[in-house]
């Protein structure tokens, strides 16, 4: 099975369903052309970009909205922009690809509130309940203990056997040992992908 006929099967599961998740504080929507500053803002923060492959520039953080809005057109689904009501942040072939992934990505003021875990919490839920995957993943370097921390606290856990280094980063770069983390449907949730 490749991944893009999984992939065609899972946005048929998409078509109909609410693009926008709400939680207490969050609105996980589609990317518009406003957040395209506070994005590269986002991303070419080195203290963002401390346990990612480097930071972006205007241009490439604008390509990444056009990919990420790419795959919402494609497939449904994507990587949301995350807004506070009253914000946000992968191809490669790896041992556990094809896969879906779940990640984050916010700018230092708002760290340490729990938004991260409950926008998470959301995504997790519709990958599961609408999407009726059987596993989503997510990765991170050793050192981002913020990020393991989130992953934990959703549910998500480690083996020492599914270290990977990542493809997009030479040897000898300390950034390119990478801990996957799991997590599986609940109990006879899932449909076959
Ligand atoms: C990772 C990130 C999204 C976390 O966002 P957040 O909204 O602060 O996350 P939450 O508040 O939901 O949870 C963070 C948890 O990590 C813990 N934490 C934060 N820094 C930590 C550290 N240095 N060591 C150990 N735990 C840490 C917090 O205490 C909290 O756990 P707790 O609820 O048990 O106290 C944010 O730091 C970020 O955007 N970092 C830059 C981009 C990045 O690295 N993204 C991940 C790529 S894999």
């Amino acid at each position: 099975m490749t991944g893009e006929c999984r992939v065609e099967r899972l946005a048929k599961r998409v078509a109909g369903t609410p693009r926008e998740l709400r939680t207490d504080r969050l609105l996980l929507r589609r990317w518009v052309p406003a957040d395209r500053e506070p994005f590269a803002a986002l991303n070419a923060d080195p203290k963002v970009a401390e346990y990612l492959p480097g930071a972006l520039s205007r241009k490439e953080s604008d390509a990444m909205i056009k990919r990420l809005e790419g795959h919402f057109n494609r497939h449904g689904f994507g990587f949301w922009a995350l807004e506070i009501r009253d914000g946000l942040c992968a191809g490669f072939e790896a041992h556990f690809t094809p896969c879906v992934e779940i990640g984050w990505c916010l700018g230092p003021t708002h760290w340490g509130r729990g938004y991260a875990t409950e926008g998470a919490r959301a995504a997790l839920a519709f990958g599961f309940d609408v999407l009726g995957l059987e596993e989503i993943v997510s990765f991170t370097v050793p050192g981002n203990a913020a990020s393991r921390r989130v992953m934990e606290k959703i549910g998500m856990t480690t083996d020492p056997a599914d270290d990977f280094d990542h493809p997009s980063l030479a040897e000898g770069d300390p950034l390119r040992r990478h801990l996957l983390y799991r997590i599986s449907a609940p109990a006879g949730q899932t449909k076959t992908a």
